[in-house]
């Protein structure tokens, strides 16, 4: 007979990728990230986006007051992006690079996602001499790897993003850091598996957990829809094999990003999953659902501080064997988010 692991301790995670918003929502969030993160890379798509170092150092003591009103705020670190546009100027990145605050500048193709309307039309045209002092700085360019094309079904958006930018990308910037965020096909998790030089991807909770069926499952579910959109079964157990294999480029981001309900449950809802509250069980929920619990840690903890050369961190979390009901609802800034499986039963609990 094989006893089941009661205890998992890791060393304490990060996450990189979450949004935190602004305002009254970044007051609620950010207690969450910060129980279970040490650090967290902030993704800049406010309105209006977060394009300037000294917007980000702006934004980033936002973040430290909104925690602090918390009591026992936890020790936390928000790693802060750049929103990267048409005109961002190359003489930003040294500042960027400078400030110490700043750690990675995201890519959004122009309308590809929330907030994207400032994004980037054409990256190789417009964004040459960024993309050259990024990599000269050692930069990393975090990339929403999906097509904008309409006549690109919005299942293949992200293979098609390979092929038309990322490879293109790559060959003329051979020694830039990519991180290929939130990726959700077995294209994706091929690419960056098998790519020469610094390439890395992060995974989100709902990509390992769910297929596209989640989305259309008795009726239409709009908890699930997040961009990149869930896809087939053969691509969520690719991820699966990537998350927990022994490749130290796959990382934890869990691309948690909040909309109140209603802005969910309405004729044209927004696109993101809320998984901050309950990240590390639902991850240890897929990674146990292979028999690969033994990888969390990896995935969690030391892969991504790897990629962005920062050291792990020193304290340790735990993670016990407990039936653990996800909320229907949890209270939001005067309002209500419905979080990811909400309702469900999850076999383990963060304790600490
Ligand atoms: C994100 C958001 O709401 O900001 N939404 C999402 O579905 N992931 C934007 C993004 O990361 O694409
Ligand atoms: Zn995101």
């Amino acid at each position: 007979m094989t006893v089941a692991t009661q205890q998992l301790r890791l060393r304490r995670p990060d996450d990189w990728h979450v949004h935190l918003r602004d305002g009254a929502v970044l007051q609620s969030v950010v207690a969450h990230t910060a129980r279970q993160f040490a650090r967290a890379i902030v993704m800049p798509n406010l309105t209006p986006p977060v394009t300037t170092t000294a917007q980000a150092i702006a934004y980033q003591q936002r973040i430290m007051a909104a925690l602090a009103t918390h009591t026992d705020a936890p020790d936390f670190t928000a790693l802060m992006t750049l929103y990267l546009t048409d005109k961002t100027p190359a003489d930003e990145i040294a500042k960027a690079k400078e400030s110490g605050v700043v750690h990675a500048v995201k890519l959004y193709p122009a309308g590809a996602t929330t907030n994207s309307d400032a994004g980037v039309t054409d990256l190789l045209k417009h964004c040459g001499a960024v993309l050259e002092a990024m990599q000269k700085h050692n930069l990393p360019l975090l990339v929403h790897g999906e097509v904008t094309d309409p006549t690109i079904d919005v299942f293949d958006r992200e293979a098609v993003f390979i092929d038309r930018v990322m490879l293109p990308l790559r060959k003329q910037f051979p020694n830039l850091k990519v991180v290929f965020e939130h990726i959700t096909t077995k294209e994706g998790a091929d690419y960056v598996a098998t790519a020469e030089g610094p390439v890395a991807a992060t995974i989100t909770p709902q990509h390992l957990l769910y297929n596209r069926n989640a989305i259309f499952s008795g009726g239409l579910r709009p908890h699930w829809y997040c961009l990149p959109i869930l896809k087939r079964e053969l691509h969520r157990e690719a991820l699966l094999a990537a998350a927990t294999s022994d490749s130290n480029r796959f990382f934890l981001g869990t691309d948690s990003a909040p909309h109140v309900k209603g802005q969910k449950e309405k004729d044209c809802g927004c696109a993101g999953c809320y998984s901050a509250y309950h990240a590390m069980e639902l991850y240890a929920a897929a990674f146990e659902s292979v028999g690969k619990l033994d990888r969390l840690e990896a995935f969690a903890s030391l892969n991504g501080p790897a990629f962005y050369d920062l050291p792990v961190n020193d304290s340790f979390i735990t993670l016990e064997r407990t039936e653990t009901m996800i909320p229907d609802v949890l209270d939001m800034a005067n309002d209500q988010i419905v979080p990811l499986a909400a309702g469900e039963s999850l076999n383990w609990r963060f304790v600490e």
